[in-house]
């Protein structure tokens, strides 16, 4: 059954110049992209959308780094998107990462890691409506 899941192109990976090379993948993958918009995260946004992590030690470098500068927000479709989605962009630590995906390919560090993916059905509706109108999915 088709459903959604919520993606950034985080601020290294469109300053390193990989989005236009992201954004292939995603196409090829046969994720349907509902929308797109590029933003500049506030650091309060930022916080917001990764209070999960608020007591976690990385937290204050996780959130200046998510608002250092432009990324790309995306709302996508597919058959098991989430889980599809994360399969794709692979493991956080790109040490970790297999071969073929997309924080292999293009993250540089843990903390720098090129893509964000939802981690459940629930997370990926909030984090959606966090970014886009209902009127904005096409
Ligand atoms: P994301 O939410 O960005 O898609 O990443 P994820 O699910 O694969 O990993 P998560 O555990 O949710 O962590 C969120 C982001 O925090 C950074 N991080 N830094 N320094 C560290 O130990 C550390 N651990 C995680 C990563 O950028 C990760 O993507
Ligand atoms: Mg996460």
């Amino acid at each position: 059954m088709n459903s959604r899941t919520f993606a950034i192109i985080k601020p290294d990976a469109v300053k390193n110049k990989h989005t236009g090379l992201i954004y292939d993948r995603i196409i090829k993958a046969d994720f349907k992209i509902l929308s797109s918009k590029l933003i500049k995260m506030s650091k309060k946004e930022a916080e917001h959308f990764y209070l999960v992590h608020k007591d976690r030690s990385f937290y204050d470098e996780l959130t200046d780094f998510m608002s250092s500068g432009q990324c790309m927000v995306l709302a996508l479709d597919k058959n098991n998107a989430v889980e599809e989605w994360r399969k794709l962009i692979g493991a956080t630590n790109p040490e970790e990462a297999k071969e073929g995906t997309i924080r292999k390919a293009f993250a540089t560090s843990l903390g720098e890691n090129a893509v964000h993916g939802s981690d459940s059905n629930e997370n990926a509706m909030i984090e959606i409506k966090f970014f886009f109108k209902e009127s904005e999915l096409i």
